[in-house]
């Protein structure tokens, strides 16, 4: 079981020696999350669960926390349990309270120096209790999910380093022209910028936005410094289409552990085959 940071700080050197990514999955409901546990049992691979501030609004983060926790117990595999973008410095320090053993706090909103005092207050809260901490340098832009940001701007090198160094945070989501939700163009990732991070930096880098970005592309950045792959948009799309499918056929009278296991065998897929993209092909990565 991944009780806290110094396991996660393992797991990451792991992937760094290797060459392959984590991949992080946002999940909203329980649900999903015997998903996405499932699916990282099938593929042999660590795992983080993401929950987004607006899931911890919609069913509570005690009852998220304990969930989570039994989850994490029980897994075959290693599994993480995480706060995504989350603004609130509170909120943070609640979760970390609450079970979760990665929190991000997102401050890429803000300008530089109050990115920085508020990383740091988490990170100093969170530290001592063993819990890990992402932070985001640059803008990732949004197609206009609420909690998100609506304009980019790519990670600035300098602005960078100093988050890095004078936070001591332990992740560092990059914003490098990947987007949140479904992107309206073709993808564009700046690998040269990725490069410049990735020499400069000691400490993984994220990559957000995974939904849409091709396969060769995320492979591409996982050999360029990328160990963590957020995906998420892509995910939840998959649930809801196949819950729709699945009523139209069957009826809205169909118990809905029926359902669900209809949505599982769909939403599986794009789990398996995230986690075979971070992990590389056959016979390499985390087996
Ligand atoms: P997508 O929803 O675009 O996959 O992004 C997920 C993400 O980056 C969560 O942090």
């Amino acid at each position: 079981m991944v009780t806290g940071r110094e396991e996660i700080e393992k797991l990451f050197a792991e992937a760094d020696k290797k060459q392959i990514a984590i991949p992080h999955f946002n999940h909203s409901d329980f649900w999903d999350m015997s998903f996405i546990t499932e699916a990282a049992e099938e593929e042999n691979s660590p795992v983080i669960i993401a929950c987004l501030p607006k899931v911890i609004q919609a069913i509570g983060i005690e009852k998220l926390g304990a969930v989570a926790r039994i989850t994490m117990e029980q897994s075959r595999v290693p599994v993480i349990y995480h706060l995504d973008h989350c603004h609130s410095v509170e909120m943070c320090m609640e979760a970390v309270d609450n079970g979760y053993n990665s929190v991000m706090i997102d401050g890429a909103d803000l300008p530089l120096e109050e990115n920085i005092e508020t990383v740091r207050k988490v990170v100093d809260y969170a530290h001592k209790r063993n819990v890990h901490v992402e932070a985001e340098i640059g803008k990732i832009k949004s197609a206009g999910e609420e909690g998100y940001t609506p304009k980019g701007e790519l990670a600035a090198l300098e602005d960078a380093r100093r988050l890095a160094e004078e936070t001591k945070v332990d992740a560092l989501a990059v914003s490098i022209g990947s987007e949140h939700g479904f992107y309206s163009h073709a993808p564009r990732l700046d690998y040269e910028l990725l490069e410049k991070l990735h020499k400069a930096l000691q400490l993984p880098l994220v990559l957000h936005g995974g939904s849409g970005i091709p396969r060769e592309d995320v492979r591409r950045a996982i050999a360029g410094g990328i160990r963590k792959v957020n995906v998420g948009t892509q995910i939840r799309y998959t649930y809801m289409k196949s819950v729709e499918e699945a009523i139209r056929m069957m009826g809205a009278e169909t118990h809905t552990a029926d359902i669900m296991s209809e949505a599982k065998k769909e939403v599986k897929k794009v789990l398996r085959e995230c986690i075979v993209t971070c992990r590389g092909e056959e016979g390499a990565g985390w087996r």
